[in-house]
């Protein structure tokens, strides 16, 4: 990078704000998806203002800007494959003020999620989105991804929290949107169109959040299934109950085998399963259990135990949380790579995307695990891959693209809870096209030399088997 620009740098964010040392460089290339690209510096700003004057820098002399959280993103969000600058946003990580009597909390981009949790359980709220990186992952990027987890069915994604924000435009403007109220009537909700934004509109350095409330108890019931397809219909059958869980976890076969095989067999050994939560009064969990029973009796369920015993449910959730990385043991030389990775689909049609999802990964001889949040209609679906083979990329991507094709036939979208950033661009550029035009005129209004995240979402072109991080020799 030009020393002159690095000296301006310097000058906002201080000899220990930025870096352009090789290793810091390589390692800030990566997120956790399937991507690399070295940046050219990294700043770690630690005010708004700073931020403002940093992208006051890089549009004056169009650099790229790649804000990033814990870079626990999963498509590429936060891999700047144009090079350029990669704001590290952890060092803002204040939880600014809790206002209980209001419902919000004013907090920096770069808290992460679990702290924040601990500050507001000691006001018995919580911030309930529950991502599977929760130990890691920030706001600002749950924010900028919209990301959501286990409990969104009956809590919601982050989106229906945001009160407020602020962030800072590419020309260095900061913007104040929303509001710290819990209803809010004025006009374009700006700080609506920053969740999903993917850091390509703006930087999100502030956000207010609308607090939810602890309920007072909760239970679990693991219920096990000698077929995927029984295991979808309960999840929908539950729901039109009606009955909406805290939580719903749907589990493959080849989801159940990697977890036991790697992490000592915590489940049962059956063909699919779900792990249901039900919380709130005690009365109401009762009810609620003795209903996860009778439905999963009426579907098909094999075994059912429901259980209060706090050990046992966090090993449920272990094992289950598990997943991704127990896949990479399940076949020796392969390893779990997030392509097709969050679809979200109408919860009726979860047994028409699994069995849509199982005829692709034959018909292209991959193994693909299938499991996530099904009461929210979204899942998982991991893939092993020779990640030095060629041909199985290959075969992979085209598996991949009818996955999504599938997804979209069943009225569903792309991606759930992780965000587009590379791994999903075609395919997006597909769901949404009727809405395209639009985006592309708000992306030029907010950044009209291009600065911000460069070449993502609706800009993607060509294959996405470019950067990849692994040793394969002709996709690098
Ligand atoms: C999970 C992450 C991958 O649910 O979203 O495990
Ligand atoms: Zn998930």
């Amino acid at each position: 990078m030009d020393k002159a620009i690095v000296q301006k740098i310097e000058k906002v964010v201080g000899k220990d704000g930025y870096s352009t040392k090789t290793a810091d460089l390589y390692t800030y290339g990566f997120d956790a998806s399937i991507f690399h690209r070295t940046p050219d510096i990294v700043i770690q700003p630690r005010s708004t203002e700073q931020v403002s004057e940093i992208l006051k820098i890089a549009n004056a002399a169009r650099i790229p800007v790649v804000p990033r959280g814990a870079g626990t993103g999963l498509c590429g969000g936060a891999v700047p494959i144009e090079g350029g600058i990669v704001l590290d946003m952890s060092r803002m990580d204040k939880v600014l003020k809790v206002s209980p009597a209001d419902l919000w909390v004013d907090v920096q981009a770069g808290v992460v999620y679990n702290d924040l949790n601990k500050v507001l359980d000691e006001y018995g709220f919580f911030f309930p989105c529950s991502p599977g990186s929760a130990e890691a992952c920030q706001i600002g990027g749950m924010v900028a991804l919209n990301a959501s987890g286990m409990k969104a069915v009956k809590y919601g994604a982050t989106r229906d929290y945001v009160l407020g924000l602020t962030f800072v435009k590419a020309d260095g403007e900061i913007v104040r949107a929303g509001t710290r109220t819990i209803k809010d009537s004025s006009g374009y909700q700006l700080a609506r169109l920053m969740c999903g934004s993917e850091g390509t509109l703006g930087v999100i350095t502030e956000v207010t959040l609308k607090l939810a409330a602890k309920p007072k108890g909760s239970a679990s019931a693991l219920v096990a299934f000698d077929d995927v397809h029984d295991a979808g219909r309960f999840v929908s059958a539950l729901i039109a109950r009606p009955l909406i869980p805290a939580s719903c976890e749907l589990m493959d076969s080849v989801s159940i085998s990697a977890v036991n095989k790697s992490q000592g067999n915590p489940l049962p050994d059956c063909e699919a399963l779900c792990i249901v939560e039900v919380d709130g009064e005690p009365e109401q969990i009762e009810r609620d259990l003795r209903t996860v029973q009778e439905v999963a009796k009426e579907n098909g369920a094999t075994e059912i135990t429901a259980t209060h015993d706090k050990k046992q449910i966090a090993a449920w959730t272990s094992a289950r949380k598990s997943v991704m990385t127990s896949l990479s043991a399940l076949k020796p030389g392969y390893s779990s790579v997030s392509l097709a990775d969050d679809m979200a689909v109408p919860v009726s049609k979860i047994p028409d995307a699994v069995s849509a999802y199982q005829k692709i990964a034959e018909k292209y001889g991959v193994t693909v695990a299938t499991y996530g949040h099904a009461s929210d209609g979204n899942l998982h679906t991991k893939m092993l891959l020779n990640p030095v083979d060629k041909d199985e990329w290959d075969r992979g991507v085209k598996a991949v693209e009818e996955i999504f094709d599938a997804t979209i036939a069943l009225g569903g979208t792309v991606t759930g809870e992780h965000g587009v950033g590379i791994s999903k661009a075609p395919s997006f550029q597909k769901e949404r096209a009727s809405a395209l035009s639009s985006i592309i005129a708000i992306k030029k209004a907010m950044d009209p030399n291009n600065i911000l995240n460069p070449g993502k979402l609706q800009q993607w072109e060509g294959s996405i088997l470019t950067n990849l991080r692994y040793p394969c020799e002709e996709y690098m």
